[in-house]
């Protein structure tokens, strides 16, 4: 089998705006701190009830589009997201019944920033086996109304932002390929940036008292998770690179998972790559998740920075702890 290529590709984020400003009216926080920490100016946010499934079948359908396919050609639905509509079942379901496409299989995907990436391996592998044909992976969440918009949780509230990317994946016809995704996991260091409750382990799961804490939030050590990305990122390119015969001279753009600009450049620097090959839009976005490197593929990609034939490096780190990186020949 030779292998698996994107046929096409889509993103969507809802028409609101809010700009690090607009935050400072809500919680004690300035343009100018999330600025020089992140890279951030402002995020799309949600408006009323939107769930993580209708964003991703905006970008899902513009995907089908690029590959001149319909969501019939689909076999298999993979969606990562860590803030899915429901408990459960899976987005992916209800991703699967707004495109109509009754009885083909659908998988979720909680791995957090580096979900797109687990998913494009995922999906490599159900093609290069024969086991499907055209897999749809996308990355999709709604961060926004699960933040503590206050300054008690200003040191997450002012990251996250909301969106959806969506890769069309199926067998490779010509050099144009996904060459190889190295993924790893670490959970010694799942509570350095969580979700708590509800929680299984937890009898009940959820009482008034837990949110009074505010422990249905997201926390972070964002320090340890800074120290912990910047050790990660260089060592998985380096080991991706070297195991597929390259080194970072052939790499033509670098598109990382967009968390932090300062982590982003801090790991070109450290690998001494030229910061005018590496992809950011985080200062429009902010962190979305496992929707942040499929939105900075596609917008590299019609943006023409990305061009048939280039080798694209796709890299990405977030909770678990999980981390990878892909090597694609565009
Ligand atoms: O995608 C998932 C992976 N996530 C990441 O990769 C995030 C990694 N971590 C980071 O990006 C950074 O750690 C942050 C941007 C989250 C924070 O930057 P930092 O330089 O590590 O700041 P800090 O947490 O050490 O906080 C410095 C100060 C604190 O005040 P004191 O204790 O020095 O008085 C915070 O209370 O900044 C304060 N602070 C804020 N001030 C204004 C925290 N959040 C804010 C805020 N506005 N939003």
């Amino acid at each position: 089998m030779a292998g698996s290529t994107v046929l096409g590709m889509g993103h969507y984020v809802p028409p609101r705006t809010v700009t690090n400003d607009d935050l400072a009216v809500l919680m004690e926080t300035t343009d100018e701190w999330i600025t020089q920490r992140t890279g951030i100016k402002e995020r799309h946010w949600i408006e009323g009830d939107v769930g993580a499934s209708e964003l991703a079948e905006h970008a899902s359908r513009e995907a089908l589009a690029e590959a001149g396919l319909t969501a019939a050609d689909i076999d298999l639905v993979l969606f990562a997201t860590l803030s899915p509509d429901l408990n459960f079942p899976g987005s992916g379901c209800l991703l699967q019944a707004r495109l109509g496409i009754p009885g083909v299989p659908a998988m979720d995907i909680r791995n957090q920033c580096t979900g797109f990436l687990y998913g494009l391996k995922t999906a490599d592998a159900y093609i290069r086996s024969g086991m499907a044909r055209n897999v749809l992976v996308v990355g999709s969440e709604v961060h926004s109304t699960g933040l503590d918009i206050s300054t008690r949780g200003r040191d997450v509230a002012v990251l996250f932002g909301d969106g959806a990317g969506a890769a069309v994946v199926g067998a490779a016809s010509d050099d144009s390929r996904v060459i190889d995704t190295e993924l790893h996991a670490d959970g010694r260091f799942a509570e350095i940036l969580m979700v708590e409750v509800p929680a299984s382990r937890l009898n009940p799961r959820l009482t008034v008292e837990m949110m009074e804490a505010g422990r249905h939030y997201p926390k972070m050590d964002g320090r340890s998770v800074f120290k912990h990305a910047c050790e990660r990122l260089p060592e998985v390119i380096q080991s991706i690179l070297q195991r597929n015969g390259y080194t970072l001279a052939d790499v033509d753009v670098m598109v990382p998972h967009q968390a932090n600009l300062r982590i982003n450049e801090m790991v070109a620097r450290q690998l001494g790559f030229p910061a005018d090959k590496v992809v950011h839009n985080i200062q429009r976005y902010g962190n979305t998740t496992a929707a942040s490197i499929p939105i900075a593929l596609h917008e590299a990609v019609q943006q023409g920075r990305i061009q048939k034939g280039q080798l694209v490096l796709l890299a990405g780190f977030g909770a678990g702890l999980t981390w990878g990186a892909s090597l694609v020949r565009w």
